[in-house]
């Protein structure tokens, strides 16, 4: 499929790099509080100074800056369950453009913070742009799944970790002490966030709307038509307009899909678990672990000038999710994610053994290895298999389960990690996780690769005990009446 490239056209392009603006807010902000830490510290001391006339004890500092942190998980928790509310009525690319009106305000609570001596109003920013994140990694990967042809669908998915990981290299790069991470400039670092929104928001209504939510939802063939071809090039879409009716066919047979339904019902069950699993195998690899504190872990491995062994994480990381891009229709999810995962395994294993007898170069090489089998598989695959293991109907239920999933397990990381309970063992947690999913995904996770949604939908309506003809038949029976 490498020649599947040539379907890349330019307003399928188009689309894509302005949809993944919001990946790339989402990656500016996980990595944003990093750099200037310490800066920001001092101006929540100097606010407790000027209100109460003393120091801040270092107790309540330490916990107000973890709350800080922290809080934006929170938002994304909420913002990831609240995905269906919106892409049912309004569609995929509309909310997408309303929610920038979130990004600008959390960015101006953010940036507006130090001249107001409020620390509250910082985390209410860190709250806000929160629930922003949390909605767009719903929204973003719904949309390129939906818009992508079925033989670029994986690649396309990927770019929105390839934004990501831009977004927290530039916020690492940003954050260095001269440019903004200083004490005066750090509210313009975090007000930065502003600046994708507005475009983002100014360059949506140029995009096409998802051909399937017109076909599919709002039983609007002929616009739908016309999309489809714009994305593709081409005149003829009969195909991709034939499969796409089918899946309309489908859905009304099967009523809309809630949440709870998803477990109940035997035919999304078996994909629920698998979505939900894939989610914490990315999250609970503790891949976090080292984007939030790899400054601090570094520097106890004895590395000198750690900041700048973190931009080289961050550096590594942006270069194996290109290499992924370009494997991923080759070789397929399932192989990316179990060489991920496994990779991973190891790395653990030496990392603990470097930062147990600090050998400093040999930390920096296990990290870095981390890192990079990390964004070979699991870091792109979960964000987009969640919309390619569902069809039109329970996909958005299953996006903001995984999502929340995804979010919460996030959260966890990023609380327990600093406790360091075990030293230099910390990371032989992982390991042991690492290995469960690797198992997991060798005996559960299919593989979508060039498949369609159609096609992927009816494997778990088998497994699900429906006799394979009768799933067949659904797909066969075609009527063109929609
Ligand atoms: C994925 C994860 C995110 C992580 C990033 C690192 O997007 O969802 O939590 O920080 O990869 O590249």
């Amino acid at each position: 499929h490498f020649c599947s490239f040539q379907q890349m056209t330019c307003r399928l392009a188009f689309a894509v790099t302005v949809a993944a603006l919001g990946s790339l807010l989402f990656g500016f902000n996980i990595g944003v509080m990093n750099a200037p830490e310490q800066i920001i510290k001092d101006f929540f001391n100097e606010t407790w100074m000027g209100r109460s006339g003393v120091e801040i004890e270092k107790a309540t500092l330490l916990t107000l800056w973890s709350f800080t942190v922290a809080i934006f998980t929170v938002g994304g928790m909420v913002g990831s369950l609240s995905v269906g509310l919106f892409v049912n009525r309004f569609g995929r690319r509309n909310p997408m453009c309303l929610n920038n009106l979130l990004a600008v305000l959390g960015g101006a609570f953010m940036a507006m913070s130090k001249d107001a001596s409020s620390y509250e109003t910082l985390i209410l920013g860190r709250f806000v742009i929160g629930l922003y994140c949390g909605l767009a990694t719903g929204f973003v990967p719904m949309y390129l799944g939906e818009i992508s042809p079925t033989n670029l669908r994986g690649a396309v998915g990927t770019i929105h970790q390839l934004a990501i990981v831009f977004g927290i290299l530039i916020s690492q790069v940003l954050g260095l002490n001269f440019i903004f991470g200083s004490e005066n400039r750090w509210p313009i670092l975090l007000g930065l966030a502003i600046i994708p929104a507005v475009v983002q928001a100014l360059a949506l209504p140029f995009c096409p709307k998802s051909p399937r939510f017109l076909l599919i939802n709002q039983t609007k063939e002929r616009e739908a038509k016309d999309v489809l071809k714009q994305l593709r090039g081409v005149e003829d879409v009969t195909n991709e307009m034939h499969e796409m009716k089918e899946e309309h066919r489908r859905m009304t047979q099967e009523p809309k899909v809630s949440i709870l339904q998803l477990f109940r019902h035997p035919n999304y069950r078996q994909a629920i678990i698998i979505s939900i699993v894939l989610q914490l195998s990315q999250q609970l690899s503790g891949i976090n672990a080292v984007f939030y504190y790899s400054t601090g872990i570094f520097s106890k491995a004895g590395v000198n000038q750690a900041e700048y062994a973190t931009i080289g994480a961050g550096v590594v990381n942006a270069a194996f999710t290109i290499v992924s891009l370009f494997l991923v229709e080759r070789l397929g999810r399932r192989v990316l994610h179990l060489v991920g995962l496994g990779g991973m395994a190891v790395c653990t294993v030496i990392m603990t053994l470097s930062l147990y007898f600090i050998v400093s170069y040999l930390a920096i090489i296990a990290f870095f290895g981390f890192v990079a089998f990390f964004e070979i598989g699991p870091g792109p695959i979960p964000w987009f298999i969640v919309a390619e293991l569902f069809s039109q109907g329970p996909r958005p239920a299953a996006v903001a389960v995984a999502g929340c999933s995804n979010w919460t397990s996030n959260f966890l990381v990023a609380m327990l990690f600093p406790l360091e309970l075990m030293g230099p063992f910390v990371f032989l947690i992982f390991t042991v996780l690492l290995i469960f999913f690797t198992i997991f995904t060798y005996f559960r996770v299919p593989e979508t690769k060039g498949r369609t949604f159609d096609d992927i939908a009816s494997e778990f309506r088998v497994k699900a005990g429906m006799k394979p003809e009768a799933a067949e038949n659904i797909q066969l029976n075609t009527d063109s009446s929609v």
